[in-house]
């Protein structure tokens, strides 16, 4: 009898948009009697292997939150490593994003980064643009007060140029007026670290994603968590406000 080929076929069960808060680096590294920026090193290179993963897996975005609009309070030591390792890993990483067909675009207002932080995420941008794989959306300089408000002005400008109406104004509107405007719905939300808040995370988009807080910190989550956590959201039963059909 023929032996059959094992297949370690890699699921999505289910997901088509995934988000990540990575949280603990500054921990993690702690934890080794290591400098914090030893951490951040460590989890700039995860946000690329997980984005490997959710590619095989067929999952269709990856938002993360790289840096947020809140992150500026961070000494200025530290801001510098970060936008330097997100420089780092960019360079080294775009060959692979090519290969594996991953698009890159971010959310936020990058204008406030380092020039050389900008030249290196726009080219990235602009390599991975025509890629139709998983999109890998990055929150740079991002926060979710900073995106509804951005979406509420063009609304309003709209408005004055007697384009829409108020009226007019819906979910659909407000959705297609946000970074995510065309992706598919949120569907799952992993923080790391054991911290339970949203911590201004695209809060609009939250609205019936699945939520889990992993008290791994983000450099240990490994392809292996993540298969862990789409198990967890695989049980799940998701109901929308309405009733189980059982
Ligand atoms: C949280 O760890 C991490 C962040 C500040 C955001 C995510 C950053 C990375 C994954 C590193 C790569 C950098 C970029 C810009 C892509 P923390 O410092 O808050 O950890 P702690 O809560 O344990 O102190």
């Amino acid at each position: 009898m023929a032996k059959r080929k094992q297949t370690t076929e890699l699921l999505n069960y289910g997901v088509k948009h995934i988000a990540f808060i990575m949280d603990g680096n500054g921990r993690w590294a702690k934890k080794r009697m290591r400098p914090r920026n030893f951490g951040h090193a460590e989890g700039a290179k995860r946000i690329f292997e997980i984005a490997l993963d959710c590619n095989k897996r067929k999952i269709e975005v990856m938002s993360c939150y790289a840096f947020s609009t809140e992150n500026w309070n961070r000494p200025q030591s530290e801001i510098d490593y970060l936008f330097k390792q997100l420089e780092v890993e960019l360079k080294k990483k775009i060959p692979t994003l090519m290969k594996e067909n991953i698009k890159l675009v971010t959310m936020g207002d990058i204008t406030r980064l380092p020039l050389s932080t900008q030249e290196e995420i726009n080219k990235a941008v602009n390599e991975t643009s025509a890629n139709s794989g998983l999109i890998l959306n990055m929150g740079l300089n991002y926060g979710s007060y900073d995106e509804i408000i951005r979406g509420f002005k063009n609304i309003a400008k709209r408005i004055e140029a007697n384009e829409i109406k108020s009226d007019d104004i819906d979910v659909k509107m407000i959705d297609n007026h946000l970074y995510t405007a065309g992706y598919p719905p949120l569907d799952l939300l992993i923080r790391t670290s054991g911290e339970m808040r949203l911590s201004n995370f695209m809060l609009w988009q939250l609205a019936y994603t699945e939520l889990i807080f992993t008290p791994v910190y983000w450099p240990d989550y490994t392809p292996e968590q993540l298969e862990l956590s789409l198990q967890e959201f695989s049980k799940r039963k998701r109901r929308y406000g309405g009733l189980d059909n059982e």
